[in-house]
């Protein structure tokens, strides 16, 4: 019989976390016994897997005796702190915080990307799942990269408020019901009232002028692409939805990609839907792109301003293949071809 694994998941019954049991059931994941472990406030929680309740424990360094496999979703500190935690009790982590995507000893994996790199693992034990936006992008772009290596991405993001987690989608929800009556909308969780608005902040602005968010975008792709010399300038903007995020793409290449080759590369490209039907009003929308794990790509055009370029649009849910099933995957090849 194949081998099954202990499987803990950190954070879960945060957003993320949450979606991690729903994909973990859903893929089959060869799995024996599952630890749900979240902060004090959820100890005593049941969550639902495979038809039982689960309970949720409070994260402590006796959190993983005997896992093999520790998904982290509960934030960058709780994963600075309790990673090496957990590797030290014998399991293999598989970050979603962000706290180790920089870290040269820590693979940063895509898998319709990278997957090779996944063998890095034995460094530190440590995987590090990219940022949403990030692994939305390399899908959409890895096609076009090896046929005609990009140069330069010019890219704009439109997140939505689950990329904040639990939290932003409640103050999402509260918010527009109570200015839909009349009243101020408490903002706790943005900086400023996120319904009827959109807010270019995402994560704290750096001394240059960027936010962490877009320099992590930046950081990220160009790891994951394998490829340091392609320049990457972002502006992340949160916006009134409450799942999926899209990006807004502009790609300068060596060589020229028409509008028919990007199509004919993109067509049945790993992990890419192609939905670039203008005509019939068909482009990517986050509406359709959440729910499942496809990266959208549509309204394919020319940039006419430079000699190679190109404009694309993507759309996709970013608590799943942002996240959730990104980290799932990884964790599928870690345990079927190096555990
Ligand atoms: N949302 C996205 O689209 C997205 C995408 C990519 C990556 N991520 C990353 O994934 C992580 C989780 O995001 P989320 O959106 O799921 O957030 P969330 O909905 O706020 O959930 C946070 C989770 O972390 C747990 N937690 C917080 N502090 C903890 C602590 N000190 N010890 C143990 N557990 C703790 C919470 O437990 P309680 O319920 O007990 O408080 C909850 O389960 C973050 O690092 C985020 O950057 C999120």
């Amino acid at each position: 019989m194949d081998r099954l694994w202990n499987v803990a998941v950190v954070g879960a019954t945060g957003a993320v976390g949450n979606e991690m049991l729903r994909i973990l059931e859903e893929r089959d994941f060869p799995l024996q016994k599952l630890h749900l472990l979240a902060s004090e406030r959820s100890e005593g929680d049941f969550l639902e897997f495979r038809g039982k309740e689960i309970p949720v424990e409070k994260l402590s360094a006796d959190s993983f005796v005997g896992i093999d496999v520790a998904f982290f979703s509960a934030g960058g500190e709780c994963s600075r702190d309790f990673c090496p935690i957990a590797v030290a009790a014998g399991a293999v982590c598989i970050d979603n915080s962000g706290a180790w995507g920089t870290d040269p000893d820590v693979p940063l994996v895509v898998p319709e990307v990278n997957p090779d790199e996944i063998a890095g693992f034995a460094r530190k034990r440590i995987i590090a799942n990219p940022n949403c936006l990030s692994t939305q992008m390399v899908v959409a772009l890895k096609p076009l990269h090896d046929y005609a290596r990009i140069r330069r991405i010019v890219v704009s993001t439109y997140q939505s408020v689950s990329g904040a987690g639990q939290k932003g989608i409640d103050e999402l929800r509260v918010q527009t019901g109570e200015l839909l009556n009349g009243r101020p909308g408490d903002c706790k969780v943005f900086p400023h009232q996120i319904a009827f608005n959109c807010l270019p902040h995402i994560d704290a602005f750096l001394e240059s002028g960027e936010t962490l968010e877009e320099r992590k975008l930046a950081e990220e792709t160009r790891k994951v692409l394998g490829d340091p010399d392609v320049g990457v300038t972002a502006t992340a903007v949160r916006v009134p939805v409450f799942y999926g995020a899209g990006e807004s793409i502009n790609i300068e290449t060596e060589r020229k990609i028409t509008i028919d080759k990007a199509r004919e590369l993109l067509t049945g490209a790993p992990g890419v839907e192609l939905v670039d039907r203008p005509a019939a009003e068909d482009y990517p929308m986050p509406l359709d792109a959440a729910g499942q794990d496809l990266v959208c790509v549509g309204r394919i055009r020319e940039d006419m301003t430079i000699e190679n370029g190109l404009n694309l649009w993507t759309c996709a849910d970013n608590i799943r293949k942002g996240s959730a099933t990104n980290a799932v995957q990884i964790a599928e090849i870690l345990v079927g071809k190096y555990l």
